[in-house]
């Protein structure tokens, strides 16, 4: 599987690459007001799963696209053991560095389209703003399947994947031109802080289709909620859903 431009990304600006507001753009996050986020979006997904009869066991929870560990942190506090893994050994090592004050999260890479845990692992898996960049319907698929295979049998899998994406965005005109010049040997700095391109790939799946894979998958789907209404469907869902027996 490619690594894609997460390495480049996390060089480049890594907390603009996970919460890309234009205004934060060229390292002005403030890292406690970027992290403060991860810790409301933690509780707003654990009320949305109380509210929607979601059981959580409070034990071992994955985090799958971790990034620099906004969201492993967030849910730091409420399990007692957090594992992020992602893709980049850059990201890894920035979340390792940001959350060295939280010894229940820990953080690996993987570049495999299995998921490096046993069948049957953690209470909670969990991931945001992942599936999206990923590059074909086939790869999100995959790592759906991987997060059942990985939860426990009574385990809680809770994703977001957009249901659809707008056509501007579709057509990547900005990612394709990255690609054409970073190929060429322009460097990937100029691109970024010059020519204010920016690698980012956006994908999404129909609710029905993602529905069906989740039944198939012995998933119980116990709501679809939304992610930001004045989005549109863009960014749209976060799927609940229970792993009800254990996935052959
Ligand atoms: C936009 S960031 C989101 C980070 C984090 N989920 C958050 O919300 O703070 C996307 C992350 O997904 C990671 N990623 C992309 N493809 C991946 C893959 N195939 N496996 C694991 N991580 C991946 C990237 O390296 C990057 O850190």
């Amino acid at each position: 599987m490619s690594l894609g431009n997460w390495n480049s990304l996390a060089e480049l600006d890594p907390l603009w690459t996970v919460l890309s507001e234009p205004d934060k753009k060229f390292g002005k996050w403030n890292p406690d007001e970027f992290f403060s986020t991860g810790d409301k979006e933690a509780s707003r997904v654990l009320k949305m799963c109380e509210s929607t009869g979601l059981p959580i066991t409070f034990d071992k929870m994955l985090d799958f696209g971790c990034g620099v560990g906004r969201m492993t942190r967030g849910f730091s506090k409420a399990f007692r053991s957090c594992t992020g893994v992602d893709v980049s050994q850059n990201m890894v090592d920035l979340a390792q560095k940001y959350n060295a004050d939280r010894p229940n999260c820990e953080f690996v890479t993987s570049s495999s389209p299995r998921l490096p845990f046993e069948d049957g692992t953690f209470d909670f898996v969990f991931t945001t703003l992942v599936l999206q960049h990923l590059p074909t319907q086939q790869l999100i698929l995959n790592f759906i399947s991987e997060f059942f295979r990985v939860a426990k049998v009574g385990g809680a899998v809770v994703f977001q994947v957009p249901i659809a994406v707008p056509l501007r965005l579709r057509l990547q005109l900005r990612r394709r031109l990255w690609a054409v010049l970073a190929a060429v040997g322009v460097s990937r700095t100029w691109l970024f802080q010059r020519a204010g391109l920016a690698p980012i790939q956006i994908n999404g799946i129909a609710r029905d289709k993602i529905e069906r894979f989740i039944k198939a998958q012995a998933g119980d789907l116990r709501g679809v909620h939304r992610f930001d209404p004045a989005e549109g469907d863009f960014h749209s869902n976060y799927y609940l859903s229970l792993k009800s027996i254990a996935k052959s």
